[in-house]
């Protein structure tokens, strides 16, 4: 394992019980799948979010845009790495939307993701989302 994998493990260790924290606070009465992230930011700064969904379906919001919108409507906007995580199924990835979001503001950004045994996987964000929608 390099210094860097090393590192990044750690990092991603870390930030297990904000996640499982994250995930308590899911609204997620109608697909009853709980999602937790938490946004990893240099310096240390850490942002979590849930899933919120609405009974008007297209209404609900992802784990990782929360998390990514509480820390941008804070001024931050350094990330590192994302770490993301389902009780119900192990090693979940952003969707779509949210890998555009990401890649607008994050585009170097490591999604970690975390089976229900604490396995993590890292991906970086250009490998899940190769060619984002720019203009
Ligand atoms: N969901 C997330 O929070 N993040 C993802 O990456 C995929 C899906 C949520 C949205 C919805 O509340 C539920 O999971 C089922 O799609």
């Amino acid at each position: 394992m390099s210094i860097y994998e090393r590192k990044i493990l750690k990092v991603a260790k870390s930030l297990i019980k904000k996640v499982k924290e994250a995930v308590e606070y899911s609204y997620a009465p109608y697909s009853k799948i709980r999602v937790g992230a938490v946004l990893y930011c240099k310096g240390g700064k850490v942002y979590t979010g849930t899933n919120i969904e609405n009974s008007s379906y297209s209404l609900t919001i992802c784990a990782e845009r929360v998390a990514l919108y509480k820390a941008l409507s804070e001024g931050t906007t350094d990330f590192s790495l994302l770490l993301v995580y389902s009780p119900q199924y192990d090693f979940i990835t952003p969707c779509g939307a949210c890998l555009q979001v990401l890649s607008e503001f994050a585009p170097e950004l490591v999604v970690a993701t975390m089976s229900k045994n604490e396995e993590f996987k890292f991906l970086p964000l250009r490998n899940l989302l190769k060619v984002p929608f720019k203009i």
